[in-house]
């Protein structure tokens, strides 16, 4: 193949194009990124959390022993159950087991009054690993020890017993080591793996958590803020609970902590189209007369997250132990919504009301649940209408689709609305999708002038708690299993670049077909000044490039890393070693394979 690259032709791009799409779906939150280890830890699950699909599933779950669920009284109106055990014990397998390390410290914490307990974690044979002995009083109190197991086990299980009456909830027990030792922080293993994917962003909640299955379900902010106790849990559009532990605050700190844009998504005013109540297909929203306390949430999120101490949610957010502001700069309104003029109207108050308020904020809008149908049309058109700055497009295709789809945004407008692709994916987790993927985003880099961020979706799912596949990694209680997607993702992720160079492809194997499976991208990252060629081969033969750079001066070695595996692998890694950048411009590219080179200019 002989290829050109040509840096005096060359356009910026968007600097922020790659990022994570964080959904709580698949145990992502509670039982995966959130690092509490006691599943329905405060007694709030309920039968209506898993409508549907276990019945059994009650304020009991996850917790044996002979107790009674009570609420005379409890810690908090918004978390009013809790357990009362008498002359006896209750145990708490977490999720799918306890995993501990012997040698790490366990912060446990209960709220409990009444007799004095013992807490243990014990192992499956019954062997004790660590105990403690709580004295409550007579008033609801937290209570603390720090537990170190003597054994590294993948299943223990916690322990509460008492030779008395005493009433017990928020029962928490927390490794240590959470990512960048944060208190009520995140596993750090899963939230390194998301990390290391250098994500200019982080969207969350979701997608469809965000806007819930029903006005009751649309996730509300102001409940997921503030001591733990006093948290609002809910039941997830995914039919599990939501303990909201993981909650606003910790998303803006996991934003800071790995230097992304944080992107939170708020309901347009309407819940999903799918929802129970409405019935499916049907659009309903928000009654008017209570949307201008939906709007007021929305404005008071921003507050929340830039406003100073002194004002009424910045304060909020310093008692968290977050003085200086979180530095939002984007917010989404709207998540796949049907696009009807009862959407229509509840979306336009909230995009003006924020855009008066905080004309700085990007906002982020939808163009409904339907890719390329009526309701994708009439969403553009609502964001022209509305001049909004960007809109969310979705899509799950096959891997065929996004190998002959490279030039999807070659004709979107430059000068009207960008766009966010806020999910994709190509429906599987083998390198052949992996690659589909990959060639995707040499068409989206070279269309970075359009589509400012895309991020692959979902990101999270927990062996044998799926509600959806593929997604970008797997992990189990003590295993995180990041997929080869995550491979192409995360090179993109390294690599990223704020001008595309403008190169010429030409194959000796000049039919179409062969030409849509040999990608290239050339961008320079202004940072470095390095160039970096992206180069993606699906063909079943080896492609020899000879790539010739026009105008760039080099020092050094490449840096030439290559990802390579049979297109229905699932092992494949990249391999990265140094070439003079001579011989990196002409190395064979193996048959499915995705090749970056770097190269330094000064
Ligand atoms: O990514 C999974 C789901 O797909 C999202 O919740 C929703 O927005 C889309 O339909």
């Amino acid at each position: 193949a002989e290829i050109t690259i040509n840096a005096t032709q060359k356009k910026p791009i968007s600097d922020v194009l790659m990022g994570v799409f964080f959904e709580d779906i698949n145990y992502a939150a509670d039982g995966g990124l959130y690092a509490e280890l006691i599943q329905n830890n405060s007694f709030e699950y309920s039968p209506a959390d898993k409508k549907g699909r276990d019945d059994s599933w009650n304020a009991r779950s996850f917790w044996n022993g002979n107790f009674t669920v009570d609420t005379l009284n409890g810690i908090h109106s918004n978390n009013p159950h809790y357990a009362v055990l008498k002359n006896g014990s209750i145990t708490n397998t977490g999720f799918d087991g306890i995993p501990v390390i012997t040698g790490d410290k366990y912060d446990f914490s209960i709220f409990a009054k009444g007799a004095a307990c013992t807490v243990k974690l014990v192992d499956a044979n019954g062997t004790v690993l660590a105990q403690a002995t709580i004295k409550p009083g007579k008033t609801w109190k937290k209570h603390s020890a720090v537990l170190k197991p003597s054994k590294t086990v993948a299943d223990a299980r916690l322990e509460i017993s008492t030779s008395g009456e005493v009433a017990v909830d928020m029962v928490s027990l927390f490794p240590q080591k959470t990512f960048k030792g944060r208190k009520n922080g995140l596993r750090a293993d899963l939230a390194q793996t998301v990390a290391d994917l250098h994500p200019k962003f982080v969207r969350f909640p979701g997608g469809c958590v965000a806007h819930g299955d029903g006005i009751d379900n649309i996730y509300r902010w102001k409940n997921t803020v503030g001591p733990l106790e006093n948290r609002k849990s809910d039941r997830n559009i995914w039919h599990y609970h939501q303990s909201m532990g993981l909650g606003y605050f910790e998303y803006f700190q996991f934003c800071e902590d790995i230097g992304a844009e944080p992107v939170p998504v708020l309901a347009a005013g309407v819940p999903c189209q799918n929802s129970s109540t409405g019935g499916a297909g049907q659009q309903f929203g928000i009654p008017m007369e209570h949307m201008d306390e939906y709007v007021q949430d929305v404005l008071d999120l921003i507050e929340y997250a830039n406003g100073s101490a002194s004002t009424k949610w910045g304060k909020v957010r310093a008692e968290a132990g977050h003085p200086k502001p979180f530095n939002l700069k984007y917010i989404g309104i709207g998540n796949e919504d049907l696009i009807t003029d009862v959407f229509e109207e509840r979306y336009t108050m909230i995009v003006e009301a924020v855009r008066k308020k905080y004309p700085d904020i990007i906002i982020i809008g939808t163009v409904g649940p339907f890719f390329q149908g009526t309701d994708y049309v009439e969403g553009w058109a609502i964001a022209d209408k509305l001049q909004l700055p960007l809109v969310d497009e979705h899509y799950y295709e096959q891997p065929g689709w996004f190998i002959n789809n490279q030039s999807f945004y070659d004709a979107y407008s430059r000068k009207a609305t960008k766009v966010y692709l806020g999910e994709y994916a190509s429906r599987g987790n083998t390198f052949y999708n992996a690659l589909a993927e990959a060639i995707y985003l040499t068409g989206i880099e070279r269309n970075g002038d359009v589509v400012s961020m895309a991020s692959y979706a979902p990101l999270l799912a927990r062996e044998g708690h799926t509600q959806w596949n593929p997604d970008l990694i797997y992990f189990n209680g003590t295993e995180v299993k990041p997929t080869v997607n995550y491979f192409v993702q995360k090179l993109y992720g390294e690599n990223p670049g704020d001008e595309y160079l403008q190169s010429v492809v030409s194959l000796s194997e000049n039919n179409d077909e062969a030409v849509k499976r040999v990608g290239i991208s050339a961008t320079t990252d202004t940072a470095t000044e390095d160039v970096i060629i992206k180069l993606v081969n699906i063909l079943p033969v080896t492609v020899t490039p000879a790539i010739e750079l026009q105008d760039i001066k080099t020092k050094g070695n490449a840096v030439y890393t290559t990802l390579t595996d049979v297109p229905e692998g699932k092992t494949g890694r990249p391999v990265t070693i140094q070439l003079p950048v001579q011989e990196a411009l002409k190395k064979a590219l193996p048959p499915y394979s995705f090749t970056i080179i770097r190269i330094k200019t000064r």
